[in-house]
């Protein structure tokens, strides 16, 4: 594999679904049993926040019982032996990259883990249950917190940081999504506007699969360590050692 000196890897719900965690759009994914509508969108959660509480704080619990898999582990390893520019922007709002040892890590669709308060705006690290009764622990106003992730509707976050470093990256991977939301399933057209080599790692051909320019279908966990390894294989610029001489 030829050298890269700028990575950006996009990671969607397909890279967790080997750790237990359901998909979405999957035949039996998460909005084939619960509307979207009512639980990820705004207007869902002014209709009814408890509704919204019950169902984050489930997948709140549901993250305890819950391990980074070996898909996960390859991409903490690529980001600690790759020596270029590194950034995982991910659209899960679990924790298994971090647990797995990601660090040059972002969530553009927030995290399930974290609350925010809608009067002041001020977010916090959050583990417990939400209730329509819970507290801001920095404005005291109560009812108004919620689960810090993006709904439908709403702006992802850090987008500038996402927009530069596409802009600047010669590989651009995308493993576990179906490229049915966006911004995202557009950051392969930007990459590749970018120049960059493009490749696709996931169960089935995505949305978008024609636009790139590389694909390895099956499991995140079998093709995402083998990929790896490949391309850290081929940064590694010392000469064989052909004679054997050691
Ligand atoms: N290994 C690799 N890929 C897998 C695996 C697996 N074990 N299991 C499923 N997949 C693939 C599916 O083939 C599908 O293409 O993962 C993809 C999951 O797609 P979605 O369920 O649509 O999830 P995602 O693309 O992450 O959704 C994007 O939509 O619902 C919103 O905000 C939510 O972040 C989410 C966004």
């Amino acid at each position: 594999m030829r050298k890269f000196s700028s990575i950006v890897i996009l990671t969607g719900a397909g890279i967790s679904a080997e750790s237990g965690i359901d998909t979405f759009r999957d035949s039996n994914g998460i909005w084939s049993k619960v509307d979207y509508r009512e639980v990820a969108t705004p207007e869902g959660f002014a209709r009814n926040p408890g509704k919204v509480h019950a169902f984050y704080n489930k997948r709140r619990r549901g993250l305890r019982a819950v391990r980074p898999n070996a898909a996960h582990e390859a991409l903490a390893r690529l980001e600690a032996g790759f020596d270029g520019s590194f950034l995982l922007v991910t659209q899960n709002i679990d924790n298994l990259h971090e647990a797995a040892g990601s660090r040059k890590l972002l969530h553009m669709h927030g995290e399930v883990n974290a609350a925010l308060c809608q009067c002041c705006s001020m977010r916090w690290p959050w583990t417990e249950d939400l209730t329509i009764n819970s507290q801001c622990r920095w404005c005291k106003t109560t009812g108004q917190m919620r689960v810090d992730v993006v709904w439908f509707g709403e702006m992802p976050y850090r987008m500038d940081e996402i927009d530069a470093a596409l802009t600047n990256c010669d590989l651009f991977v995308s493993i576990g999504t179906s490229g049915n939301v966006y911004p995202a399933a557009g950051f392969v057209e930007q990459a590749k506007l970018a120049g960059a080599h493009t490749v696709e790692l996931n169960l089935e051909p995505s949305e978008g699969y024609s636009l790139f320019d590389e694909a390895v279908y099956g499991r995140a966990t079998e093709v995402v360590p083998l990929f790896v390894e490949r391309l850290l294989a081929g940064q590694d610029d010392t000469p064989a050692d052909k004679c054997g001489t050691g």
